[in-house]
């Protein structure tokens, strides 16, 4: 039966998604054996839970990753538009990061000590997003998690504010959504929350600045923490203006804002913030700063910075709720200075982003061969399309957007011919190792798969 939202068969995708299944099985012994294999040890048979999403009936296991290509244990070759989910944006195992990592592995991994790599790490962050001062984390869900800390300390406010269809990691305070009536709601699917969200937390749609003041306006929220563009439910851009007034509003009511770069880091060597010429009060971001080893980063202007430090009742230096014992380590800052310095340098991202560009653009036009009514977003680097027409103004609308059926075809399609994608919504991304001849493999895959659909 013909889906006319999606311009799809529900039956014919049924099918279809069948086949691929199968295709995917018969020729992944080894990935099956093992995934049978660690079933045995591991919850959800995966190390950790997320890794269950891929679209196949077990998991395909990796034996290795090189630039913009994967191998997996069956020896079957990907172009990998996942990359991690951007924590290898910069390119599987590239050979700086390969080599300072070496060196410094070889030479002390974590002493709880400062090395020089820190510090240059805080001046090329400094030097592209803007913000004078820098602490370094394992991941980018620490970094908002301190960053939401600090900011209550600061402004000894209880609560904080996201856009509707966010995601900023595991972070509590975060896992809130905007319900029908307006009201403050458990994100579906939440794991044990700890508290009501609707207690620390307020949520808006993005680009609706009318609820955004009205919600700012009590003088309650410590910070606004937000992705200068939602990239979790899809990409939804911000309206022309948006960041000015989020700007003003929260100056307006002593609200610090927290830009959160951890994605959309795609739109350029200073991310969103830079390209756009954006203000933050606190800035956060992980995964692709460290070329695939663990490592996120706040940072904070440097005003913040010493009415921080001045709190007598903030412990910054033991229990404080700030810390971990191994952030900051050596080897993960030896990785963001060569990740930094020589593989996501200014020039790889403008060849990055006209990649990024010929995907979209190949994306596009074989959606309109397809004549379907689906649309594609690109952010710099990376793009991702999304079943309906036009873009979405907010989270809500693309929520109504996402199909959980279609991506799993499309997904299992592109894997069976040699494509990775994202397994969480539609997300391909470009590394600096990625080729023309990748982007048009992706193209062509997609091309067929729809042709094959309607
Ligand atoms: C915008 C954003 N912030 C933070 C995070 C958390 O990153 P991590 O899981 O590496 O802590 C993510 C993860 O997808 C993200 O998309």
């Amino acid at each position: 039966m013909l889906d006319a939202e999606v311009g799809v068969d529900r039956g014919r995708l049924a099918a279809l998604t069948a086949r691929e299944v199968e295709g995917f099985a018969a020729v992944r012994p080894r990935s099956r054996a093992l995934a049978g294999r660690a079933r045995g040890s591991l919850l959800g048979g995966v190390p950790m839970t997320w890794m269950m999403r891929w679209a196949g009936p077990h998991p395909v296991f990796l034996a290795e990753a090189k630039g913009a290509r994967v191998v997996d244990v069956d020896g079957h070759e990907y172009v990998d538009l996942c990359l991690g989910d951007s924590g290898a944006m910069a390119g599987h195992a590239p050979e700086p990061v390969v080599r300072a990592v070496a060196a410094r592995a070889a030479a002390g991994i974590t002493a709880m000590l400062p090395t020089e790599d820190a510090a240059w790490a805080g001046e090329e962050l400094a030097r592209r997003f803007g913000l004078p001062r820098w602490q370094f984390t394992l991941s980018a869900t620490d970094a908002n998690r301190f960053a939401i800390r600090m900011c209550r300390a600061l402004t000894r406010r209880p609560k904080i504010l996201v856009f509707n269809g966010c995601y900023h990691g595991t972070v509590d305070e975060t896992f809130a959504t905007l319900r029908e009536d307006g009201s403050v709601g458990v994100r579906a699917g939440n794991v044990g929350p700890p508290v009501d969200p609707a207690l620390t937390t307020k949520v808006v749609e993005l680009n609706d600045l009318e609820a955004l003041e009205a919600a700012l306006a009590p003088g309650d929220v410590a910070c606004v923490l937000a992705e200068p563009a939602l990239t979790n439910i899809g990409i939804v851009l911000p309206a022309p203006g948006f960041h000015e007034s989020l700007r003003e509003l929260t100056r307006r009511t002593g609200t610090l804002l927290v830009i959160d770069e951890t994605h959309t880091f795609s739109a350029g060597p200073g991310g969103y913030t830079a390209a756009h010429r954006l203000e933050p009060d606190v800035l956060t971001i992980g995964k692709a700063i460290g070329g695939g080893v663990p490592v996120g980063a706040f940072g904070v202007t440097a005003e913040l910075a010493e009415r921080a430090l001045a709190q007598p009742d903030a412990d910054y230096e033991d229990a404080g709720g700030i810390g971990g014992t191994l952030a900051g380590n050596a080897l993960s800052l030896a990785a963001v200075r060569a990740t930094l310095g020589e593989v996501l340098t200014d020039e790889a991202f403008a060849g990055m982003i006209r990649l990024g560009q010929r995907l979209a653009e190949g994306v596009a036009s074989a959606i309109a061969s397809a004549g379907v009514p689906w649309h594609v977003t690109r952010l710099g680097a990376r793009a991702e399309y999304r079943f309906a027409p036009q873009p979405p103004r907010d989270g809500g609308e693309s929520a109504a957007a996402g199909d959980v059926e279609l991506e799993r075809f499309l997904h299992l399609y592109a894997l069976n011919r040699g494509v990775l994608i994202t397994p969480f919504h539609n997300m391909a991304l470009v590394s600096p190792a990625t080729t023309a001849m990748d982007i048009d493999l992706h193209t062509e895959v997609f091309g067929t798969a729809l042709g094959e659909l309607v």
